[in-house]
């Protein structure tokens, strides 16, 4: 079966970006890196995807007039690539409302936080801030408000009394790593499917372990 195309949009270190190209280099994989997007031009993300023999690309933001004129950039270059799928990892830009809805159920993004909790940047230190004993990560279709849309899979860390944001988000990044390429394997399967406000994953199993945090 052809694999997935994938299209990777990226504006920092990369280290979801690396999970997607290790996952990828697995021929069983059923989904490949067709073309690697940078809105910044020194981003780490960019020296990943050469060092795989993946296309990059810098789009950079500030050479157009408007967000809709970088985004329509963004579009073609990823139609011209024949991507299948956009994925957001670590792509600190606002995308459009016309963008977004061009890619429909087309447009996945990993995001620190269980959502609908914690939208936006920030996400460990609202967590701390909000008390909360568990934390972690969402993989979720895109819609065109923040950090909304269809959850595809999502991963649970416990956090410790102890924790200041930077351990708690070194926890939550081992999580993404391995939740971005389960959600994209689930959807290059056909496994996971839109529905209403929600995924339906079929043949998933889901989890039926409880976590108490303090332990009882
Ligand atoms: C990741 O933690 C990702 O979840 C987050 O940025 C980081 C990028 O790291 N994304 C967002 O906050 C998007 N709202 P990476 O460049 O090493 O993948």
């Amino acid at each position: 079966m052809a694999r997935l195309r994938l299209g990777v949009l990226v504006s920092g270190r990369g280290s979801n970006l690396q999970a997607l190209l290790d996952a990828c280099a697995d021929p069983d994989f059923p989904a490949e890196v067709a073309l690697v997007i940078s809105n910044v031009p020194d981003a780490y993300a960019l020296t990943r995807a050469e060092s795989a023999g993946v296309p990059t690309l810098v789009v950079r933001h500030k050479e157009f007039a408007d967000r809709a004129a970088f985004d329509a950039a963004l579009d073609a270059a990823l139609r011209q690539a024949r991507v299948d799928l956009v994925c957001l990892a670590g792509f600190m830009r606002l995308l459009t409302e016309g963008f977004v809805e061009g890619w429909r159920d087309r447009i996945i993004n990993i995001h620190p936080s269980l959502l609908p909790a914690f939208r936006g940047l920030h996400t460990h230190e609202q967590a701390l801030e909000a008390g909360v004993r568990f934390h972690g990560c969402t993989v979720h279709f895109v819609r065109p408000e923040l950090d909304d849309g269809p959850i595809i899979v999502q991963g649970v860390v416990p956090v410790r009394a102890d924790d200041d944001a930077d351990a708690l988000a070194a926890r939550v990044l081992e999580v993404e790593h391995r939740i971005f390429p389960l959600a994209v394997r689930l959807i290059a399967e056909g496994q996971a499917v839109v529905e209403g406000n929600g995924v339906r994953v079929r043949g998933a199993i889901a989890s039926d372990a409880v976590l108490i945090n303090p332990a009882p």
